[in-house]
């Protein structure tokens, strides 16, 4: 393993594939790192024993190269009131679990610890690479810990005042996430104000506060945005929407026709789905579910699970959480190798106008 700290500088491109919990699996990791980027898994809603299986699956696939894990950190258990909130959705839901088939999930107590201390474990056990956070920073000592055992470690942000944070924990390198970013928003200041800023504004912020390596997340789509984020401080830049549709990504296939269907017409900031801000496109189960949706995460989110589930076995995309990121349009049938290759060839082409 090379022994730089820096997790941008440990593949040969500076483009890194999004981890993405139901979409981005060993296949799709292991054909961007295998052309060049670095792949990453999505260790999100599944369990420690599960992560470590599709570890050792992209290990299989990709030998000593370079990869990243992301993980959930744990949420406070709900109170007697979100408690309450959550078995109110809970009913409102039965009519779309009826619509599409399915069952009106039940969250099992402690699923807001999303495994997390088995999953440290396992890293601590068998380091990874990378391993980046998401929705919090673990306790300092566990950053410590994966760093001492040859981890480099990323934390997500959304505001410069988690940077802040995070910086302070110790983490290695940000991952930080503009408003356009398709999925949830990974950061952890206020829950309760989706996305604050866009993100040119919120890289431009950051990087006059840290010297630490930026990865820039949100909307990008093109090499030429690439090089833009560069230029303004990013060494990296993550994209997830860009993959969606490739034939090695697992999103359902409802999904992956949504993004190129032009009935949908808008991405959207919804709590529908999980109880936290995530942007997806607008359909059928956000307009009837937005309004009532309680900020409890993930209880809303296993709630709605097995709805999802059916209505994805169906192909009826108007059940299905449909995230994009703002630049859905531009995002592609082909293979993950291609996508690479075409963002390269744009951003050389981007540095020669400039140059
Ligand atoms: C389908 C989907 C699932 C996602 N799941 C995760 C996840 O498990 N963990 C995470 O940190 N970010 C997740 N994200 C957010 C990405 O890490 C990233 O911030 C986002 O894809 C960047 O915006 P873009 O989609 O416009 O490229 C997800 C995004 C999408 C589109």
């Amino acid at each position: 393993m090379p022994t730089t700290t820096d997790p941008t500088r440990l593949s040969e491109l500076p483009i890194i594939q999004a981890p993405m919990a139901g979409a981005a699996g060993p296949a799709l990791a292991a054909a961007v790192t295998r052309a060049g980027g670095l792949g990453f898994l999505a260790a999100g809603y599944r369990s420690a024993q599960a992560m470590g299986a599709e570890i050792d699956e992209l290990r299989a696939l990709i030998g000593d190269a370079p990869f990243g894990v992301n993980a959930f950190m744990p949420h406070p258990a709900p109170t007697p009131a979100e408690a309450d909130a959550t078995r109110r959705y809970a009913g409102s839901l039965a009519r779309a679990a009826a619509r599409y088939g399915g069952t009106v999930g039940t969250p099992a107590p402690g699923s807001e610890r999303d495994d997390w201390d088995a999953k440290f474990e396992l890293l601590l056990a068998r380091p990874v690479p990378v391993v980046s956070f998401t929705f919090g920073l673990p306790a300092m000592a566990q950053v410590t810990a994966l760093k001492a055992a040859g981890t480099r470690t990323v934390a997500t942000v959304t505001t410069p005042e988690e940077a802040r944070v995070a910086v302070g924990h110790g983490v290695d390198a940000l991952c930080v996430q503009g408003a356009e970013a398709g999925g949830h928003q990974g950061g952890f200041g206020n829950p309760d104000a989706p996305a604050p800023y866009g993100l040119l504004t919120l890289l431009t912020l950051i990087a006059g506060q840290t010297e630490l390596p930026l990865i820039a997340a949100g909307g990008l789509m093109t090499g030429r945005q690439i090089e833009a984020v560069r230029l303004a401080g990013a060494s990296a830049a993550q994209l997830g929407t860009a993959f969606l549709r490739c034939p090695e990504s697992v999103a359902p296939a409802a999904h992956k026709a949504a993004l190129a269907d032009p009935a949908f017409d808008r991405s959207v900031l919804t709590r529908a789905f999980s109880g936290r801000w995530a942007r997806g496109l607008h359909n059928g189960f956000v307009a009837r579910h937005e309004a009532e949706a309680p900020g409890v995460y993930p209880y809303v989110h296993h709630l709605v699970s097995p709805i999802r589930k059916a209505a994805a076995a169906r192909g009826e995309a108007d059940g299905l959480a449909l995230w994009a990121g703002q630049g859905w349009r531009l995002a592609r049938e082909e293979p993950a190798a291609e996508v690479i290759h075409r963002l390269v060839d744009e951003m050389a082409a981007a540095r020669k106008a400039c140059a």
